[in-house]
């Protein structure tokens, strides 16, 4: 029988997404950082079963299951863990050494030993640098202001001259075709083995694990014409699209984002200034599956692209890819310097930090394109841009974050914000289906059997908040709910009934609500309760809750007027007058809506 060794279990875990692999046996949805689904393991009819991309974890908050990615097939798929490795690597496509596959196992020693060639290879490089004939190098580093610790940290290094890789490696033991597999030498035509790297300033590329895979090489005179920097090519263990520079360090800060660059000199610099949370793209367009690899250890990525116009379009490219990978995409403006690496050397890290935080969105972004491409003095000009920016603003398939832009643009160009709601909701209104949606994705709820009875996630959960309130804490919520809310307003069948029986007892207090509760003898109606009540709010204020649970419910009163005055818009037998009074309460609902935050 075959062992596995742990460094292979990572590797397959790494490249199976828990999120992914769940996906293929359960319909999952988003809500906030955690995907929701139905358990597999055990029947219900509302989703307890969540899975974490953050923690690569998944579980069921029915029936207590849970584990990571290995357990999860080995569980759904009634094999053992090892098989479930198995199945997992070939998913990935990662050869499993195997005793009768001499092919399969001569490819996972290759592997071992190449990985062995580049740490060796790194930590020569390293030494070198400070080494008397290194001086060039050094001299370079300190024009860079790279300082000591940066040099370990990254493991920054010199290449050596014609074959000095070549040898050394050679001496170590190495045999011939294993040097030849990573790239690192290469064999001319008269049969002469030549390093790929000579007299650069070296950087090791390691993955997540912080294993050496690649390496990237500076070329230190710049009037020589050669190019400014070579990579290693792709091979057994370097496949570029799959790996991003500095994110071995880069996870490990506890920044609430992930800051994107271009190049291996802006990440190392902005490391070395205290911003521990940087990784670079190397120059190349970023790849759905580094947009995965993100989203894995952050939910919200800021661009750093550098300032010449060639980046504008890899920034646009690049937020739709992480955007589309659930990511919150941010761009951070720069001006004053050309990348990341100049500005901090000019103004320090106060002042990036600050652009970090003025960082603006994919909508903002496109705003400021279109302002590049006019003259706003000319009044013309001007008119034509607000057209643009009002079909941009209509493009926003969600109202909320519609109307949030609406308002900053309405302040930051000094327009009027009405004047432009008319202006978006005239677009709206010609594309003939007027597009309502809610924050979150639906989620089917089928306690209602066999109806087509969607509930959106976080209603759902604010319903089963309020029943939970009212159940657990009737003095301090009793009067404020149930004076305020309507029975109607509970979509859930269950919740409403819920909601009725409470509003009728005699006494509000915690006996007499549990009481009649109880008494309801549908066991549907029980499981409904029982799952509210074992849920785990993280309620901490009562009184917040209370004040948020009825903040969102005037404005999901609000919502829901919006969406039958759309409805009714749309309609033909209104007539011309009622669609036009309708339009003035429309604008009055979005704008309340936008004053609300
Ligand atoms: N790049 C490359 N080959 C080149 C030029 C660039 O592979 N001929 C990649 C490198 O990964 C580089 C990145 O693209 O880090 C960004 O390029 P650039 O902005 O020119 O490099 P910097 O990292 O800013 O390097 P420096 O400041 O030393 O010029
Ligand atoms: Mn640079």
């Amino acid at each position: 029988m075959v062992q596995y060794s742990d460094e292979l279990k990572e590797e397959i875990r790494q490249a199976n997404d828990i999120v992914d692999v769940v996906s293929q046996y359960v319909t999952l949805k988003r809500s906030g950082r955690n995907y929701f689904g139905l358990c597999p393991f055990h029947k219900e009819k509302s989703p307890s079963f969540s899975v974490s991309p953050d923690r690569q974890y998944y579980h069921c908050f029915g029936c207590n299951k849970g584990g990571d990615v290995f357990t999860f097939v080995a569980d759904i798929e009634k094999i053992s863990f090892k098989e479930a490795m198995e199945m997992l690597a070939e998913r990935a496509k990662i050869e499993l050494p195997t005793s009768d596959d001499p092919e399969l196992n001569k490819r996972q020693y290759m592997r071992s030993r190449m990985y062995a060639i580049n740490a060796d290879t790194a930590i020569f490089y390293h030494e070198r640098l400070y080494k008397p004939l290194a001086k060039i190098a050094q001299d370079y580093v300190k024009k860079r202001h790279l300082d000591n610790k940066t040099l370990k940290a990254f493991k920054i290094g010199y290449s050596g001259e014609y074959n000095d890789l070549y040898k050394f490696l050679k001496a170590k033991g190495y045999k011939d075709n294993e040097i030849l597999a990573t790239g690192l030498v290469n064999k001319n035509d008269r049969g002469e083995f030549i390093d790929r790297f000579r007299k650069r300033l070296m950087f090791p590329i390691m993955d997540v694990s912080g294993k050496v895979v690649a390496f990237g090489g500076r070329k230190l005179d710049e009037n020589e014409k050669v190019a400014k920097y070579i990579n290693s090519n792709e091979n057994l263990v370097y496949s570029k699209k799959r790996h991003l520079f500095a994110l071995n360090l880069a996870k490990q800060s506890d920044a609430k984002n992930i800051i994107l660059v271009e190049g291996y000199m802006d990440a190392i610099s902005l490391h070395q200034r205290g911003i521990n949370n940087v990784v670079a793209s190397l120059g190349t367009a970023l790849t759905d599956e580094q947009a995965r690899l993100l989203r894995k250890y952050s939910e919200q990525i800021i661009l750093s692209y550098d300032s010449d116009g060639a980046g504008q379009e890899a920034i646009r490219r690049g937020i739709e890819i992480l955007e589309a990978q659930g990511c919150d995409a941010r761009v951070l403006q720069m001006e004053g310097a050309k990348d990341p690496d100049e500005f901090i050397i000019k103004y320090g890290t106060a002042k990036f930090n600050k652009l970090v935080e003025n960082a603006i969105s994919l909508t903002e972004f496109k705003i400021k394109m279109l302002k590049q491409k006019y003259n706003l003095d000319n009044p013309q000009d001007k008119v034509k841009f607000l057209r643009e920016v009002t079909i941009l603003l209509s493009k926003i398939d969600n109202s909320i974050e519609r109307e949030i832009y609406i308002d900053k643009f309405a302040l930051n160009y000094d327009i009027s914000k009405d004047a432009i709601y008319s202006e978006v909701n005239k677009i709206l209104y010609k594309k003939g289906k007027p597009k309502e949606e809610v924050l979150d994705k639906k989620i089917p709820n089928l306690s209602k059997e066999g109806e087509e009875n969607k509930i959106d996630a976080s209603v759902l959960k604010r319903e089963n908040m309020i029943i939970y309130l009212l159940v657990n804490n009737p003095v301090e919520t009793y009067n404020t709910l149930i004076e305020k809310i309507s029975e109607n307003y509970f979509k859930n069948e269950h919740n409403k009934q819920a909601f009725s029986i409470i509003k009728s007892v005699e006494k509000a207090d915690i006996e007499s609500i549990n009481k009649a509760i109880s008494n309801i003898e549908d066991p549907d109606f029980q499981n409904h309760i029982s799952e509210i009540m074992l849920s785990d709010y993280e309620i901490t204020s009562i009184d917040k809750c209370v004040e948020d649970i009825l903040s969102t419910y005037n404005k999901s009163i609000l919502q829901e007027r919006k969406s039958e005055i759309l409805k009714k818009l749309d309609d033909e037998k209104v007539t011309d007058e009622e669609k036009n009074q309708l339009m003035k309460e429309l604008n009055d609902i979005i704008i309340k809506l936008a004053n609300r935050k």
